[in-house]
């Protein structure tokens, strides 16, 4: 593992191994052995921090006589990250000075006055760009790139939601290298690699965005969700203060934390994983076990949303290198039709992809059923009991949709269909549906 100047940790380089990894056997991976104390407060060299906390006191135990490399398969953290509570009110020991464009979104922006104290914060000029709505269009993305462009600012601060951070990061590619969202989506345009830097200050645990290379908006004229991976997508900069996160409402602290729980199932059994990614994966699944529920019943609870915060940047370090699977595409058409929260429609077929792969010999599901305080046999239902407690619906019908079978079945799903670790077919994915219907 090294760090580079700009402080970005790759541990691709220093792998000894390329490629080519074993699931973990089934049984392999005790989740009792989970270490109990966290660092309390990281700095930006937080990649080496989790890793030091969470691998290498199980590696032995796990992988004994070197059984498998956990540095084998090609890793990336790109963007340095500052956790810890109230790190918000040191924002300019973490970002550089210079002119800003701030990128704001509804609900967070005025509850947690973002605009009045980043600019008591920080120095250079500041343009705001406000009004993100969850599940940004491409309109909005397109307008808000125009704006920078017009503001010509040096550094681009997100300070918001999951879908605030999206926006801000498509918007700075955009504003540098021109064109449409569907430009680049459909591979018309290339991003180049670099951009208008995007310093990310998350208001909600979820998206992981401030970590990751991927953006998903809303393109209406293809009516679903579309979404786009590339390093030039990674923050320069992530500032996470689980402070600000204390005054989610319920319903939105169970949707985004049903999004980690997902990225962080999805990334373990992605046909990607490596043994640093599920590690990460099984930690966050814990995690989330452990303190949504808290979070969900007293927000203000500081053990809790800390809990959650962090379970959001280790299933953010795992997806970000291995991408979801199944569970996002099938929750798209979904969340279009129905408005159901993102998170809430992933974890609707989570159950069902678990039972799907136990049903087809799939090795080494016990240990993420362990995390979740479950076993395999019984992971579905007690997925579907820890949902309805956080009043997420487990079904179609609960969710409002009505679109049917044909209307999810319609969606693209040739990409996350990749990183399933089983091939299947459209009865494969029928069965899902009608498992949820
Ligand atoms: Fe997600």
């Amino acid at each position: 593992m090294m760090t580079t100047e700009e402080g970005y940790l790759i541990l691709s380089e220093i792998s000894a191994h390329e490629g080519k990894l074993a699931s973990p056997a089934e049984g392999s991976i005790p989740s009792s052995s989970f270490p109990a104390s966290l660092p309390d407060r990281m700095g930006p060299d937080v990649g080496i921090q989790l890793y030091r906390a969470f691998f290498l006191p199980l590696q032995e135990e796990r992988y004994p006589n070197g059984s498998c490399d956990p540095m084998s398969g090609e890793i990336i953290f790109r963007t340095p990250i500052t956790f810890g509570w109230d790190v918000f009110d040191e924002l300019p020991e973490h970002i550089p000075q210079g002119n800003i464009m701030l990128i704001l979104g509804r609900g967070s922006a005025d509850r947690l006055k973002l605009k009045e104290r980043i600019g008591s914060m920080m120095a250079g000029e500041m343009a705001v760009f406000s009004g993100v709505e969850p599940n940004p269009s491409s309109a909005t993305v397109e307008r808000g790139a125009r704006e920078i462009r017009e503001n010509d600012p040096d550094i681009i601060i997100a300070a918001g939601g999951g879908s605030v951070m999206d926006a801000a990061k498509f918007m700075s590619l955009i504003a540098v290298h021109g064109g449409t969202v569907m430009d680049y989506i459909t591979g018309k345009r290339t991003p180049p690699d670099g951009g208008l830097p995007v310093y990310a200050i998350p208001t909600t645990p979820g998206t992981s965005s401030e970590i990751t290379p991927f953006t998903v908006v809303t393109d209406d004229r293809i009516g679903n969700k579309v979404g786009l991976r590339h390093p030039s997508l990674f923050p320069r900069g992530a500032i996470i203060d689980p402070s600000l996160t204390v005054s989610l409402p319920p319903r939105q602290t169970a949707a985004t934390g049903l999004d980690i729980l997902s990225h962080a199932v999805e990334s373990f059994w992605s046909r990607n994983a490596t043994p640093l990614t599920r590690e990460f994966s099984l930690r966050s699944v814990s995690l989330v076990r452990e303190h949504l529920q808290g979070a969900y019943d007293d927000g203000a609870s500081r053990p809790q949303r800390e809990g959650i915060s962090l379970a959001s940047v280790l299933a953010g370090m795992a997806f970000s290198n291995t991408g979801t699977t199944i569970c996002h595409s099938i929750s798209y058409p979904i969340t279009y039709d129905s408005g159901l929260p993102h998170g809430m429609a992933v974890a609707l077929s989570l159950g069902p992809a678990f039972e799907l792969l136990r049903k087809k010999g799939f090795e080494g599901l016990r240990p993420l059923a362990e995390a979740f305080g479950s076993n395999t046999r019984d992971f579905r239902k007690d997925l579907e009991s820890f949902m309805r407690s956080i009043g997420s619906p487990t079904t179609l019908e609960e969710a409002g949709f009505t679109g049917g079978e044909k209307r999810i079945m319609d969606t693209d799903m040739t990409a996350l269909l990749r990183n399933f670790p089983v091939s299947l077919d459209e009865g494969d994915l029928e069965w899902i549906i009608r498992a949820i219907s």
